[in-house]
């Protein structure tokens, strides 16, 4: 090659290596409000303000998907639940981690740029009812927008990493708590919270992206009527209540992850979630819808004030949220084109409403359903069956409280017309709690959570856990049909993103990143990542080339208390980002093999104390560390525990001890023999699980 190639060459590389390098920044309204033509970056959590989550990007594609693999990979710094979705603008990926930490990274190597630690106090932990997780960014004009688990609402420089503003979104005295990613319309930031399982009610505001000022706010439930009422919504909430002090229990409603925007009607669409506490006849004793319970509402997005709403579940009874991934498309329909919003809620029906006035068009079941026997199409109304009640006796209910869809985006391929739904098949045990009294320091759900522990007996367990699976369901939202299934092990898998590529990517509780053909679900092409996804990929393009990305990381409530397949079992595993192109050719590195069971001490011989502890453990831990004792990689397997942990077990459990690692002490609520019984339990637990693993390697 001659030289003067060589030098152009070399000149070249350079000139494309700082382009990819330029820090300029300076993401506008009408880029977002056109994302659907810049298929080469990620402007908004669900790309577009449509939140579709497709990708015009083709050069990936189902031909040549084979060659598909790793460019590079970003070790992440801690186990917890990892949700987000990454933005890719100039050729920066921002994304977050557990805790709220926010990380920026060069989207072509993967070199981090800067790292943002909000700091979040790990004693918040215990006001999480689903783990430390954050679903990702906004961006706009050179920021970066970042909702912390304490509430807080941080506008940071995308240069750099440092904070521009910070504003208090919540009472800290309440047990709020943010986990969605923010959006940004027409320079207002908005951004709802969670709680609802600690009793607080929901709302949404929006902040000045300049300054953080607050510009106004929506409260999804109505407060006491003492206070008067803010608005004329909240007047028209609180007919639907009955009782006579309905507001004391915070109501729920909160407004914890989904929103979309369409820029025409001006409208802005979000999700609301379930009852505080969960037991309607606990919560609304005289009955009643309790609006705005589980509904889509609509507002402006200038002023907050409310347009319309949908219920998805009136008087809802089984936490049975409408925060799931709201979708906007504009579909034909009996011959014409209506402007539509999609929803599969976790209530197990999927819904195509006219967004221009709530309207229900239609709905159908997704998944089994037990509460309800269809969705009445004259007055848009669930037709309740008495299988949902358990005012008197346990029921298994169809789907049980974590949905027949949770918080995993969904994607709509205009290519195909399909919705691509991240469904599982998981049912649940309810049975009233009666001993339940309202407490601001605990779970307030007046279900009782005791007769979700899991059988002792093998048989039982593996039938158990046979009996759930993930389904990848291709739903055609027009004909209200699936089109084409895909079974997956286990719930809890990942999130969509689909592509003009005839693709459709979702990674999987037990570790896969898997691609499928868009159009008939043929598994086209997989990869191993060792450890569990739940996040949704994204996809983008610079200089040419096209990359996909997943924040590959397991964690979330299905985690913390199911736990994961005895592959992962042992120990917690970081997640990690990666990318793939189609030329990458990185390897992972190795996992350290799974831990070696530490020989538990002597089973304690009071049969008594065990029994208790098994009650007390799944009152106050297993939310944490997992139905039966069984941990999911995410926080510490407590059957894995060394000595020197079974040493310090009161001082860990009561005192506090790990409170820098989010284990917070329960003295408060738990006194020395209480912590004796779960002990008791635990080694009961850890002597059944070593005599397994001794017979299983001597058999080996
Ligand atoms: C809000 C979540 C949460 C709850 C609820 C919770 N834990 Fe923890 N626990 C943690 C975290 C986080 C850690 C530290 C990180 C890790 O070990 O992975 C931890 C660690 C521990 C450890 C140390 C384990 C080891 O091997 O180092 C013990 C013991 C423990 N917890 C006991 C309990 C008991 C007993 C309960 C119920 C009374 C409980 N935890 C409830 C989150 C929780």
């Amino acid at each position: 090659m001659n030289l003067l190639l060589k030098n152009l060459i070399a000149c070249s590389c350079f000139f494309l290596i700082s382009q990819t390098l330029a820090l300029e920044f300076d993401v506008n309204t009408d880029q977002i409000i056109e994302a659907n033509k810049n298929s080469n970056e990620w402007l908004t959590h669900g790309r577009t303000y449509s939140e579709q989550r497709y990708s015009s990007l083709n050069q990936i594609n189902s031909d040549n998907i084979k060659n598909l693999n790793i460019e590079w990979f970003y070790d992440l710094d801690s186990s917890r639940g990892h949700e987000a979705t990454p933005l890719v603008i100039d050729g920066i990926m921002f994304t977050t981690g557990a805790w709220s930490v926010v990380y920026a990274n060069n989207a072509v190597t993967g070199e981090l740029l800067w790292k943002y630690d909000p700091k979040v106090p790990r004693e918040k932990a215990y006001y999480l009812c689903c783990d430390a997780v954050n679903r990702g960014v906004a961006a706009w004009q050179g920021k970066v927008f970042v909702g912390t688990l304490d509430g807080r609402l941080i506008a940071l420089d995308a240069k750099d990493g440092s904070v521009v503003w910070e504003t208090m979104t919540v009472d800290s005295f309440e047990a709020y708590s943010i986990t969605g990613a923010p959006r940004v319309i027409k320079g207002k930031v908005i951004i709802g919270n969670g709680g609802a399982e600690f009793g607080v009610r929901g709302y949404v505001s929006a902040y000045d992206v300049n300054n953080g000022n607050m510009l106004w706010r929506f409260f999804t439930v109505p407060g006491n009527p003492e206070n008067g009422f803010e608005n004329a919504a909240m007047e028209m909430a609180a007919e639907t209540w009955k009782g006579s002090e309905w507001w004391k229990f915070g109501g729920g409603g909160t407004v914890w992850d989904s929103m979309a925007y369409d820029p025409d009607l001006d409208i802005l669409y979000i999700g609301t979630g379930n009852g505080s506490p969960w037991n309607y006849k606990v919560r609304s004793p005289g009955g009643g819808d309790n609006l705005f319970l589980s509904s889509i509402v609509a507002l402006k997005p200038d002023t907050g004030d409310y347009v319309w709403h949908y219920q998805t579940t009136p008087g809802d009874n089984w936490d049975y949220t409408a925060t799931q991934h709201i979708i906007l498309a504009d579909l034909e329909i009996d011959g014409k084109i209506r402007k539509v919003l999609m929803q599969a809620p976790k209530n197990g029906f999927f819904y195509v409403l006219d967004r221009t006035n709530g309207e229900l068009l239609s709905a159908e079941n997704y998944v089994k359903v037990t509460w309800a026997s269809g969705i009445d199409k004259e007055t848009g109304r669930p037709i309740k069956t008495n299988l949902g009640n358990y005012e008197k006796n346990a029921v298994l209910l169809f789907p049980g409280a974590l949905g027949g869809h949770n918080w995993m985006p969904m994607s709509f391929n205009p290519d195909t017309g399909l919705v691509y739904i991240p469904a599982q098949e998981l049912y649940m045990p309810f049975k009233k709690d009666e001993n339940y009294n309202y407490d601001k320091k605990g779970w307030n759900t007046a279900v009782d959570f005791t007769v979700i522990t899991p059988p002792k007996n093998l048989l039982q367990l593996s039938l158990l856990v046979r009996s759930v699976r993930g389904r990848l369901s291709a739903w055609d939202p027009v004909e209200q049909k699936e089109v084409w299934k895909q079974y997956l092990t286990l719930p809890w898998n990942g999130g969509i993103l689909s592509t003009s590529g005839n693709l459709v990517f979702q990674g999987t509780s037990d570790g896969e990143l898997v691609a499928y053909d868009a159009s008939t679900g043929e598994q086209k092409w997989s990869k191993n990542l060792q450890t569990g996804i739940v996040a949704a990929p994204i996809t983008y393009s610079i200089n040419g080339k096209q990359y996909v990305t997943v924040v590959a990381g397991y964690g979330g409530v299905f985690a913390l208390q199911a736990g994961l397949p005895p592959k992962y079992s042992g120990g917690p595993i970081n997640a990690r980002i990666v990318t793939f192109s189609l030329d990458g050719d990185i390897q992972l590195p190795q996992r350290p093999a799974n831990i070696n069971m530490p020989k538990p001490p002597p089973p304690n011989e009071d049969q008594a104390s065990i029994a208790r502890g098994e009650v007390l453990y799944h009152l106050e831990c297993h939310v944490c560390h997992g139905a039966g004792a069984m941990g999911g990689g995410v926080i510490s397997d407590l059957r894995y525990m060394t000595k020197e942990t079974h040493e310090k077990f009161e001082a860990i459990t009561l005192g506090g001890l790990y409170i820098e690692k989010g284990m917070v002490g329960f003295a408060r609520r738990l006194n020395e023999q209480n912590a004796e019984d779960i002990h008791a339990y635990l080694i009961q637990r850890a002597n059944e699980t070593y005599f397994l693993e001794t017979l299983n390697s001597a058999l080996k």
